[in-house]
C-alpha cells in the first residue's frame, strides 16, 4: 500500500498543547508534557494527532491570533521541545499535523503594527483597507456575538481594515504576491521540522471580491491548489485537511479533482447526525451522505463529532437549528454565535448507549475519524467559563491533584477542572477508567481497536443504504474488495426492529465484529434483526465455513 495515502486509515485526535499535560508545573500545558502522554495514544490506537496553534501569540482567539509564524509561544516550550515531540511522535509511528491559521494573523504581529503606522508602510498592501466600512457589505459576520461588522477603525492612519473574526484578527490581502510567498514559507518552515501537515484554518475566506459573500471565491480554490502542488514536490507524503464550514457543494468543491485538499472536515455530515438522533429518524443522515459521497479518488471526508469550538449550526437550516437547540441546548449559556458549546457527553445527557451509538457511526461511516481530546473519557464540561473555554479544561489523567493535569495550586491553572459532581475527574480520569473494564475509555479501545482490523473496508469502502420501513434503524453495508460489513443503528431511545431486504448478500454469514458472535446466515426471506434503544451492531458478512447449527459450540469469552 502507498504510504502516503497513510490519512486514509489512520485515527485522528485533536489536542491543545496548553490543554494535555503540565510539565514544569505552571498551570499551562506544555511540549515536553505532551511528549510525556504519547505512549497513553499509542495506546489508544491513535495515528495521528492535530495540534491546536502552538505559535506565539496574545492568545485573544486561543492563538488563532498568530503574532509570529517562526515561533512557539513560550509558555508551550522552546523549538527543541518541539523537535523532540515530533520525534517521539514519529518514533511511536503517530503523525502530527498542525494549525495553518492563514486567513488572519493578530494585531500584534509585527507585519500589521507595521501596517497600521503607516499609510506608506511596505506592509500595508498586505493587509485590507477602505475608507468607510462599506465594501464588501455582502460578506457575513462569523462570531456574532461579540463582532458587529468586518471592518475596525484604525485610528492613526484613518482607515478601516476588514477582519473576518475578532476585531484583533486582521485578515491578510491575499491579491498581494508578497503575502501568498510568505505563506508557502511559513508551510516550508514547518514541514521542515519534520510536520506531517496541516489543518488549514477558515480555509473559504482568503480572497475577498465586491459583490460575492467572499466565500468560496475561485481564487482561494487556486492557491491552495498552488500550495497543494508545492507540497506534493517539495514534502510528498504531507497533507492538507480543510477547515470549510459551508453547504455540501461548497464543502466538496476543497478537493478540487484531486489536487486540492486531502481532507476536509465533514461539516454537512456533522450537525445531521445529531439532527437524525433528535427525530429518531434516519433521513438527514441518508441525504447528507447521498449529497457529499462523489469525492476524488484518494479524498477522505474526516468525520468529527465534536472539536473545541462550539458545535456549529450556521449550515442547517433554521427548523433543523430549533430541533438541535431544542434538544441539545436548553440554557442559554449553552449557546455561542450559532452553535452549541458542550462536549459530546453532555450534551447528551451523559448517555453511554448514545456516545457509543455515536462513535460507532463515526467509526463505521465514510472517511477519517477524528477525536477531540477528553471525549475518549467522557469528559464534562463547563458553561460558565467564557468563549468556547469550557470545552478547553484540563485532560483528566487521575483523581490526583487538578486531575494529574499539573501540580500547582489549583488557583494557578490556566482553567479549572471539571469538578461537577456528574462528571468530576476523581471518577472521569485515564487512570480510574484504565481500571474498570466496561469504562469508556476501555470500550474507545476497543473500537478503535475493531476498527483497525477492518480498516481499508471502513476507512475506503464504499457504502449502501438498505431500505427498510422502520426510520428509527439507519441500515448500510461498507463494500471493499471481497469485504462487507453491515451496520445497524437504532436512533431512536425504545427497542425495535427491521426486517432487510439482504438478497444480494444471500449465503453470507453475519459475525458480529467487536465479539466475533454469530448469526443466521442470511437466507432467502428478509433479515430480522432487534436492536436495543440506541443499540447498534456492525456485522462482517463471511462466507460461512461450518453450519448454523455450529454457533453455539465453542467457547465464549465475553
Ligand atoms: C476556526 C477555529 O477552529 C476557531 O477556533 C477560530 O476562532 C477561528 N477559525 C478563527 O481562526
Ligand atoms: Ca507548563
Amino acid at each position: 500500500m502507498n504510504d502516503n495515502l497513510w490519512y486514509r486509515d489512520a485515527v485522528f485526535y485533536e489536542i491543545a498543547v496548553k490543554s494535555f499535560h503540565d510539565s514544569n508545573n505552571d498551570g499551562i500545558g506544555d511540549f515536553n508534557g505532551l511528549t510525556m502522554k504519547l505512549e497513553y495514544l499509542k495506546n489508544l490506537g491513535i495515528d495521528a494527532i492535530w495540534l491546536l496553534p502552538f505559535y506565539k501569540s496574545p492568545l485573544r482567539d486561543d492563538g488563532y491570533d498568530i503574532s509570529d509564524y517562526y515561533s512557539i509561544l513560550p509558555e508551550y516550550g522552546t523549538m527543541e521541545d518541539f523537535k523532540n515531540f515530533i520525534s517521539k511522535a514519529h518514533s511511536y509511528s503517530i503523525r502530527v499535523i498542525a494549525d495553518l491559521v492563514i486567513n488572519h494573523i493578530s494585531d500584534q504581529n509585527q507585519w500589521f503594527i507595521d501596517a497600521r503606522s503607516d499609510k506608506n508602510s511596505k506592509k500595508r498592501d498586505w493587509f485590507i483597507w477602505n475608507d468607510t466600512p462599506d465594501k464588501f457589505k455582502d460578506a457575513r459576520i462569523i462570531f456574532i456575538d461579540t463582532e458587529n461588522s468586518n471592518w475596525a477603525y484604525e485610528a492613526g492612519t484613518k482607515q478601516y481594515y476588514f477582519h473576518r473574526f475578532y476585531s484583533q484578527q486582521p485578515d491578510l490581502n491575499y491579491d498581494n504576491p508578497e503575502v501568498r510567498e510568505e505563506m508557502k514559507n511559513v508551510i516550508r518552515y514547518w514541514l521542515n521540522l519534520g510536520l506531517d501537515g496541516f489543518r488549514a484554518d477558515a480555509v473559504p475566506y482568503l480572497f475577498k471580491r465586491e459583490g460575492t459573500s467572499c466565500e468560496n471565491l475561485p481564487e482561494t480554490h487556486e492557491y491552495f491548489k498552488e500550495i497543494r502542488k508545492m507540497m506534493d514536490i517539495e514534502f510528498p507524503g504531507t497533507i492538507l485537511l480543510a477547515e470549510a464550514n459551508q453547504w455540501p457543494t461548497e464543502a466538496k468543491k476543497y478537493f478540487g479533482n484531486g489536487d486540492e485538499f486531502h481532507m476536509a472536515f465533514n461539516f454537512p455530515l456533522m450537525p445531521r447526525i445529531f439532527i437524525s438522533l433528535a427525530k429518531r429518524s434516519n433521513r438527514s443522515i441518508i441525504d447528507i451522505i447521498n449529497q457529499i459521497s462523489d469525492i476524488p479518488d484518494d479524498c477522505d471526508w474526516c468525520i468529527f463529532l465534536r472539536n473545541h469550538d462550539e458545535l456549529t449550526l450556521e449550515m442547517v437550516t433554521d427548523e433543523e437549528r430549533d430541533i438541535m437547540y431544542n434538544e441539545y441546548a436548553k440554557l442559554p449559556k449553552m449557546r455561542l454565535n450559532m452553535g452549541i458549546r458542550r462536549r459530546l457527553a453532555p450534551l447528551v445527557d451523559n448517555d453511554r448507549s448514545t456516545i457509543e451509538l455515536l462513535n460507532a457511526l463515526i467509526f463505521s461511516l465514510p472517511g477519517t475519524p477524528i477525536l477531540y481530546y477528553g471525549d475518549e473519557l467522557g469528559m464534562g464540561d463547563n458553561i460558565y467559563l467564557g468563549d468556547r473555554n469550557g470545552v478547553r479544561t484540563p485532560m483528566q489523567w487521575s483523581y490526583d491533584r487538578n486531575a494529574g493535569f499539573s501540580k500547582v495550586d489549583a488557583e494557578q491553572l490556566y482553567a479549572p477542572v471539571i469538578t461537577n459532581p456528574n462528571y468530576h475527574y476523581e471518577s472521569v480520569n485515564v487512570e480510574s477508567e484504565l481500571r474498570i473494564s466496561s469504562s469508556l475509555l476501555n470500550w474507545m479501545k476497543k473500537i478503535i481497536g475493531v476498527r483497525k482490523d477492518y480498516k481499508e473496508l471502513l476507512g475506503r469502502g464504499a457504502i449502501e443504504f438498505i431500505n427498510n420501513k422502520n426510520q428509527r434503524v439507519l441500515a448500510y453495508i461498507r463494500k471493499y474488495e471481497n469485504q462487507r460489513m453491515l451496520c445497524l443503528f437504532n436512533l431512536s431511545r425504545r427497542p425495535t426492529y427491521v426486517e432487510l431486504d439482504l438478497s444480494n448478500y444471500k449465503g453470507l454469514k453475519p459475525i458480529e465484529a467487536f465479539t466475533k458472535a454469530p448469526f443466521p446466515r442470511i437466507g432467502d426471506l428478509n433479515y430480522f434483526i432487534t436492536i436495543p434503544p440506541r443499540g447498534f451492531f456492525w456485522f462482517n458478512l463471511i462466507i460461512p465455513e461450518t453450519d448454523d447449527s455450529m454457533d453455539f459450540e465453542g467457547e465464549d469469552n465475553y
